[in-house]
């Protein structure tokens, strides 16, 4: 079925949240980097605890009390202005290499990012980083108030871009997000951002071990949740081509 609709996740998949740890290395010399693997675990882990809860907080302050949790677990001390200087970041994130060209290469479809963050962490990053002159929308979950991989999340792009899952593809570097698109009834693209060669060849370079590639590690893997993307592509650059074949 020709796809109508191209929807992206944003952090990991157009946005390098790694990116973050430029600023919490200078924030925390030699911990810059299993800051932003702990702070992500949590981030998520947050969003899916809130939601079975009940008690829903947005993107924003889970990102916030994420941050506070993993800078307490590590026992670093932190004044305001280095926590803030950390937060900021996630408004400025770097945007994959790939991304503006191959948005922009796809303007005969609709294009919009489905994202778990709100609306203040999202438009001030499209904007700062040009995205918003080729995104025909920026939705956030905090419309419906639950974070992906909720249907009620996924449901908000057939309510803002009025296309049925059948004509969407949905794009993610994430695993859980895949099955949860997938499962929603999406078609999928799975982004494989670190391929477990990758990791490997890393490892053995870089002489990192665990705990610190942890986060990187899980990566690697689909989720065993049943279900499976219906492409994989190494680059967002892969895109315009599989989305004109689809046609
Ligand atoms: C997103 C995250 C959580 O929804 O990757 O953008």
């Amino acid at each position: 079925m020709t796809i109508k609709a191209v929807v992206f996740d944003a952090y990991g998949t157009l946005y390098d949240i790694q990116s973050v740890a430029s600023v919490t290395e200078d924030a925390f010399p030699g911990y810059g980097e299993i800051i932003t693997q702990v702070w992500r675990i949590k981030q998520l882990e947050y969003s899916w605890l809130r939601s079975l809860m009940g008690r829903y907080r947005d993107f924003s302050a889970v990102t916030r009390e994420s941050l506070i949790y993993t800078l307490r677990c590590l026992g670093l001390t932190y004044d305001e202005a280095a926590f803030e200087s950390i937060m900021e970041k996630y408004l400025h994130l770097d945007l994959y290499p790939d991304a503006l060209s191959s948005l922009a290469a796809m303007k005969d479809r609709k294009l919009a990012i489905l994202s778990n963050g709100s609306p203040d962490m999202l438009n001030p990053l499209v904007r700062n980083t040009g995205l918003d002159r080729v995104l025909d929308a920026t939705i956030s979950v905090d419309a419906n108030k639950i974070f992906k991989p909720s249907p009620d999340a996924y449901t908000l792009i057939e309510s803002t871009l009025n296309v049925p899952p059948s004509v969407v593809l949905f794009i993610s570097s994430n695993p859980w997000d895949v099955c949860g698109a997938k499962s929603f009834g999406l078609n999928v693209a799975w982004i494989e951002r670190v391929t477990p060669e990758a990791m490997a060849l890393a490892c053995v370079e870089s002489e990192v071990l665990p705990p610190l590639t942890m986060f990187k590690a899980i990566r690697t893997q689909m989720d065993e949740l049943g279900f499976e993307p219906d492409h994989r592509i190494r680059a967002l650059a892969e895109l315009p081509a599989l989305v004109s074949q689809r046609s």
